[in-house]
């Protein structure tokens, strides 16, 4: 085999992918790749230019021409830095702008062949954690260990309320929470091109009530298992 092994995870908002991801990826020693902030990078650009989210052939050209930067972190506290026509967008794409809007931008084939175009490049030689909702069933169909993360609509939203809570942000809503969540589920579950679906060949992990740790545990040990058969 000439290149090194790719995990894959996937998953609905909330079930612990980024941060699961890079744990793993640290461990390991592999580069993660977070591939929903590349999407919310397009969401910001077509934003900030004021472009109609409808505006599908606006959009199109937008997504093949950007120039998307992921600068790796030295530690696993600060954020992986994300970047767009060299403007930092680290902070910018997770506002809930962006994050209402990003699932309509993603729904575009032409913007999703743009990125997946860029993904599957940077994954030619293998060596990494990439996470998002497509990853084992279109980015990376060979992908030596696919992982399914699951939870609960409640538990994810309390994930993400103590997520604010913790960037010191006024508290929000458990129940708007939630229904933001459903939404983005049911957006990218439904959406015609790659939606967010259990590859056949994945562990699907129910997380409800596991630590990172527990999780991050689990797929190394896949992992391992994989190399050995290897
Ligand atoms: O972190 P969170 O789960 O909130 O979302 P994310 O991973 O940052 O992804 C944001 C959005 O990008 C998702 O809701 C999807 O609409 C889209 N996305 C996608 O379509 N395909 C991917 N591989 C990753 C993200
Ligand atoms: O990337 P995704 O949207 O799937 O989830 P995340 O951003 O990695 O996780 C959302 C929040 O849930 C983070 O603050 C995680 O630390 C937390 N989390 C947790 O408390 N327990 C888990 N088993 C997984 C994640």
């Amino acid at each position: 085999r000439d290149r090194q092994p790719i995990i894959a995870i996937d998953g609905p908002a909330g079930a612990g992918k980024s941060t699961v991801a890079r744990r793993v990826a640290t461990e390991l020693g592999l580069v993660y790749l977070d591939t929903g902030a590349m999407y919310r990078a397009v969401t910001w650009l077509v934003l900030e230019q004021n472009i109609a989210i409808d505006d599908e052939c606006a959009i199109a050209e937008l997504a093949s021409q950007c120039k998307i930067e992921l600068t790796p972190s030295p530690d696993l506290q600060s954020p992986v830095r994300v970047w767009i026509n060299d403007t930092d967008v680290t902070q910018a794409i997770r506002t809930i702008d962006v994050t209402s809007q990003v699932s309509a931008i993603a729904a575009q084939s032409a913007v999703r062949q743009a990125l997946v175009k860029q993904q599957q490049s940077w994954g030619k030689k293998g060596g990494l954690v990439a996470e998002g909702r497509d990853i084992g069933t279109h980015v990376f169909p060979d992908a030596e260990v696919k992982i399914f993360l699951t939870a609960s609509v409640g538990e994810r939203a309390r994930r993400r309320q103590q997520d604010f809570k913790k960037q010191g942000q006024p508290e929000v809503n458990l129940e708007q929470l939630e229904r933001d969540i459903a939404e983005r589920d049911w957006k990218d579950s439904t959406r015609k091109v790659s939606p967010l679906q259990k590859a056949t060949d994945a562990i699907e992990v129910q997380t409800d009530g596991l630590s990172v740790s527990e999780i991050a545990a689990q797929i190394i040990n896949s992992y391992q298992q994989q190399l050995a058969q290897r």
